[in-house]
């Protein structure tokens, strides 16, 4: 691995892999494809470590002639592809862009890697990598008493951005299979950490209950997601690179099951005893109608990375918060870039205008 197509490296994980990469291993140049969408932002990429090995390029993924050039100008040996549009929320209030960046985009860019690497044999076969980056999402949803989604569990996507990525990795895996592009696939459970965009539950709660606004739960608050520190996923991905096989498919995740409403509490609490304040941030929580289609519990079987790569999840859940709380803190410029994007504004009154409140 010398030169690496990161697409999504100005997003939240892209970024945090980016810097990670740089930091662990010091012979990589980093070419960073992002679009630049409301969820992509410079500010995530100032301040990296050794930033004259990472190069930027305003672009979208689904550019028929951009990313074949930038293959052949830096000799792409491997591609990180993280670039997704993200939020369930927004595909289920319009799945278009979901469809166009999570479908043809991947589609474009595995058909590049397929024309540059194989048709014009520009690198030997076994100096190159496509990884897909992907989500527990396309399995579903289970029931209490299910057992974890394990990299054999049948895919089910329920939501509209579930379905996109379900088909980017149908895509990916169907060219290692008929092409024999060397591509792997990482399934992730939910990610926190620094740089995440405050339209997800842990980075929107965490701000909300600074500036002293309704921290929304949708339905009864007893949906189970598995949390995994930001910095443990982007090692995960690391050794999947170096030492996965091709054609493989891993599943990442966190053994944090907390319903959604305990992270919520956890993260009041937490604040409280941060930045004390004469009433509890517990106060601010407020049930909303719920999300159509909401999946109730994700849960990941991580044995085969464990047993493969000798990887696992360095951060619990407490760690991994404390961390990411105190990361906003000390991140005052961070937080008021988003807050003062009117996109944000725009999207905050379009989600939750409309939701029934009850207490
Ligand atoms: P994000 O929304 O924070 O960032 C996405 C990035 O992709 C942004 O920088 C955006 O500008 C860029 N982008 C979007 N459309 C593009 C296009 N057409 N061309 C180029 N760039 C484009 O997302 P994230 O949370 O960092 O997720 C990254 C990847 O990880 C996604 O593929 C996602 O499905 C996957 N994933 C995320 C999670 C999670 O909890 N966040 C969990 C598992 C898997
Ligand atoms: P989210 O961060 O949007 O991730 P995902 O939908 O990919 O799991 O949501 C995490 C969980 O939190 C999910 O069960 C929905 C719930 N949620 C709320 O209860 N309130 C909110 O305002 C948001 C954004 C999410």
């Amino acid at each position: 691995m010398k030169n690496v197509l990161v697409t999504g490296g100005a997003g939240f994980i892209g970024s945090n892999f980016v810097r990670y990469l740089l930091e662990v291993d010091s012979r990589v140049q980093i070419v960073n494809l992002d679009a630049l969408t409301y969820a992509g932002s410079l500010e995530n990429l100032k301040d990296l470590p050794d930033a004259k090995r990472h190069i930027f390029v305003q672009g979208d993924i689904c550019d028929r002639e951009l990313v074949p050039t930038l293959l052949h100008q830096h000799q792409i040996d491997t591609i990180v592809h993280f670039a997704a549009e993200t939020h369930v929320d927004r595909s289920i209030l319009g799945p278009e862009p979901f469809i166009k960046t999570n479908v043809f985009g991947t589609f474009n860019l595995l058909e590049a890697a397929r024309q540059v690497w194989l048709a014009e044999k520009s690198l030997p076969l076994e100096q190159v990598r496509f990884h897909h980056v992907s989500t527990d999402e396309v399995y579903g949803t289970l029931k209490p008493n299910d057992p974890a989604f394990s990299e054999t569990t049948p895919y089910a996507p329920n939501s509209p951005y579930a379905a996109s990525k379900a088909a980017s990795d149908h895509l990916a895996r169907s060219y290692h299979h008929t092409y024999e592009v060397p591509v792997t696939i990482s399934n992730c459970s939910n990610n926190y950490g620094p740089r995440q965009f405050p339209e997800k539950l842990i980075p929107l709660v965490i701000l909300n209950a600074l500036s002293g606004k309704p921290l929304p739960v949708y339905g009864d608050g007893q949906q189970i997601r598995d949390w995994l520190y930001v910095a443990d996923h982007c090692e995960a991905i690391y050794l999947i690179l170096t030492k996965g096989g091709p054609g493989e498919t891993y599943n990442v995740g966190g053994n944090n099951q907390p319903p959604n409403l305990t992270i919520i509490e956890t993260i009041c609490d937490l604040l409280d005893e941060i930045r004390p304040q004469t009433q509890s941030r517990r106060k601010l929580i407020q049930f909303v109608t719920d999300r159509p289609g909401h999946d109730r519990r994700y849960a990941m079987n991580i044995s085969k990375i464990e047993r493969d790569l000798d990887w696992s999840p360095r951060h619990n859940l407490t760690d991994g918060l404390l961390e990411t709380v105190q990361w906003i803190l000390a991140n005052p410029q961070w937080v008021a870039a988003i807050q003062t994007q009117r996109e944000y504004q725009t999207w905050l009154t379009k989600n939750y205008e409309k939701r029934e409140k009850s207490s």
